[in-house]
């Protein structure tokens, strides 16, 4: 993976962070910078399988590094389910003694409009909703282990759009699209089955 990186060398011993979406991508680079700096990092992950190849991929590249690394620990996480979410906090309140950084980076953005077990439109249920509930969850355990951090994984392309305050749920923007379609279908049938092809 290209681009910068951080030359911070402060050691994190002692410190535990979640990063959430840490099988790939950003979170999976965020998670190896944490815990080669020594970090307990427990990697937040939707999908166990994918978790564990990540922290084997990590520990087979950091073995043996000097000062050592602190550690990886793989932990069931799906932001599209609120149960989900407070069972994951249930257990990090339970169990760990202490929470210095929360990372909040997993998310998507999907070509079409889907529904989290919740009932809510899915990038708003997952970049935003499930994030919003487990800080919230977490937030007496990071209080008490101040000065802790929680960090919040965005984009530049908000930039170009703003949010709709009236239409959260997508639901308009979806009935827009389809009157849109549905006159396009009756003023050029060839062209409509062309945007509808998969191809
Ligand atoms: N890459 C960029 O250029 C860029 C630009 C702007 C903003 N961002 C933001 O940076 C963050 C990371 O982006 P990325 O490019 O690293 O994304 P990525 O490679 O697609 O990874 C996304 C991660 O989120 C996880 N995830 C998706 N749905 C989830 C759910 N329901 N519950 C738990 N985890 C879930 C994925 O798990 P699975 O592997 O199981 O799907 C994966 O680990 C995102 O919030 C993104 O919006 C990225």
């Amino acid at each position: 993976m290209g681009g910068h990186r951080v030359p911070s060398d402060v050691r994190l011993d002692e410190r535990t962070a979640i990063v959430t979406g840490a099988n790939a991508g950003i979170g999976l680079e965020t998670a190896r910078g944490l815990y080669e700096r020594g970090a307990r990092v427990l990697l937040a992950v939707r999908s166990v399988s994918r978790g564990e190849a990540a922290r084997a991929q990590l520990e087979r590249q950091v073995a043996g590094a000097a000062p050592p690394a602190g550690s990886l620990h793989v932990m069931q996480l799906d932001l599209a389910s609120l149960a989900s979410v407070r069972a994951f906090a249930e257990r990090i309140n339970r169990e760990e003694a202490r929470l210095d950084l929360l990372i909040n980076n997993a998310g998507l953005v999907l070509a079409e409009r889907t529904e989290t077990q919740d009932g809510f439109e899915t990038t708003f249920g997952v970049n935003h909703l499930g994030h919003f509930l487990l800080t919230m969850l977490l937030l007496d355990k990071l209080k008490a282990s101040a000065p802790a951090r929680v960090v919040v994984l965005s984009s530049a392309a908000h930039k170009r759009g703003h949010i709709e305050f009236d239409d959260l749920q997508l639901t308009l923007w979806l009935q827009l699209v389809e009157k849109l379609f549905a006159e396009q279908t009756r003023e050029s049938p060839f062209r409509a089955r062309a945007v509808s092809s998969p191809i």
